[in-house]
């Protein structure tokens, strides 16, 4: 064979592994995201935990979740909210049980949130945890200026809470050998490279992602599945996005797509459409992406303290002073 021909023969092969690589990957990536049997929930047991059930994709998953069979216990720190949400879901599913739990996340100790967990699902047959519950800036702000207060409420909700919800279900699950825990984490610590301007709370999502990684290991053997889950954007309050669209989920698309991804793998994107954002942001550069995500930010960040200002020039002279 000549040396050209030979050459030729190579390109070829390597073309056609890569091709073939590629199909590979787009079928298992449809196999994953549109055909994938869902597990069978109630088999991790009866009952699912939910932080922050009172709104956005946690209550949009407590609907899911019902819808499914399994009883639920709400978390949250407004109890009429929680009131108002559990009323809801026995309207549409009438046949599971829905306990509340008042707890303000951001004030609690770690000894408060295990030891009240622990009474209010005592002789309840714990299958799922979904540490839903986060916290992050209204608007995007430089470190130094994210004031004292909001700062510990992130910490403390986002990882703190977290960590002590996990402590407080692991117990139950590991005697049973059974379990399900979700945490959901964020698209500012997978599919960007960073995040800046919002630096407190997508270091705890970074926290959450690693905790389920070890965790997941760690209880793997004992029948504990354990999940770090990715939104990227979904139209609720945190977000301030009103409408969905392809590229950002209503939080009743993305609790769909979040139950069917139970239990299967320690991080994943359950949504297709975030999951393909996360396919074209990998395919960039680091530096263009930290450019872009800096100077959007920087941009929103101008535009919030201007607006912040006016706002506080339209205010009466008494109200201006209290603030
Ligand atoms: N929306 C997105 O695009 C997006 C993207 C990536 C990740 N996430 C993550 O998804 C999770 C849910 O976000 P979301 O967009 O649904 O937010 P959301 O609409 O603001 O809902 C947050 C929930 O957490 C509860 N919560 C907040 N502080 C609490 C505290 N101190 N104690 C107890 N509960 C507390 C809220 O209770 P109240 O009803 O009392 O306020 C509410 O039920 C968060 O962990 C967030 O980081 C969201």
């Amino acid at each position: 064979m000549e040396y050209q021909d030979f050459t030729m023969v190579i390109v070829c092969a390597l073309g056609l592994v890569s091709f073939l690589k590629s199909s590979i990957n787009f079928l298992k990536w449809v196999w994953i995201m549109f055909l994938r049997p869902p597990k069978n929930l109630k088999e991790y047991g009866s009952w699912a935990i939910i932080t922050g059930a009172t709104d956005g994709i946690g209550k949009a998953l407590a609907f899911e979740l019902a819808s499914k069979g399994l009883n639920l216990v709400l978390v949250g720190r407004n109890p009429s909210k929680l009131e108002a949400t559990s009323r809801e879901i026995h309207g549409v599913v009438h046949e599971v049980e829905v306990k509340s739990v008042v707890v303000d996340l951001a004030k609690s100790s770690g000894k408060e949130i295990v030891d009240i967990i622990g009474k209010e699902t005592k002789g309840l047959d714990v299958g799922i945890l979904v540490n839903n519950a986060g916290l992050a800036y209204p608007y995007p702000r430089f470190f130094h200026d994210v004031d004292l207060e909001l700062m510990e409420s992130i910490l403390k909700v986002n990882m703190e809470a977290a960590t002590w919800m996990v402590l407080s279900v692991l117990p139950g699950m590991l005697k049973k050998k059974k379990g399900a825990i979700v945490n959901i984490g964020s698209a500012s610590t997978t599919i960007v490279p960073s995040y800046p301007l919002f630096t407190v709370y997508a270091a705890t999502k970074a926290y959450l992602a690693m905790l389920s990684r070890c965790i997941s290991i760690e209880y793997k053997q004992s029948g504990i599945d354990t999940q770090c889950q990715i939104p990227v954007f979904v139209a609720t309050k945190m977000t301030k996005l009103k409408a969905s669209s392809i590229f950002i989920a209503s939080p009743e698309t993305y609790s769909k797509a979040s139950v069917r991804s139970i239990g299967y793998g320690h991080l994943c994107t359950p949504y297709w459409s975030h999951s393909l954002q996360w396919f074209i942001t990998n395919a960039l550069p680091d530096n263009l992406l930290n450019w872009c995500t800096y100077s959007y930010f920087v941009a929103v960040n101008k535009t919030a303290k201007l607006k912040e200002i006016s706002r506080h020039k339209k205010l009466p002279p008494a109200q201006n002073s209290v603030e």
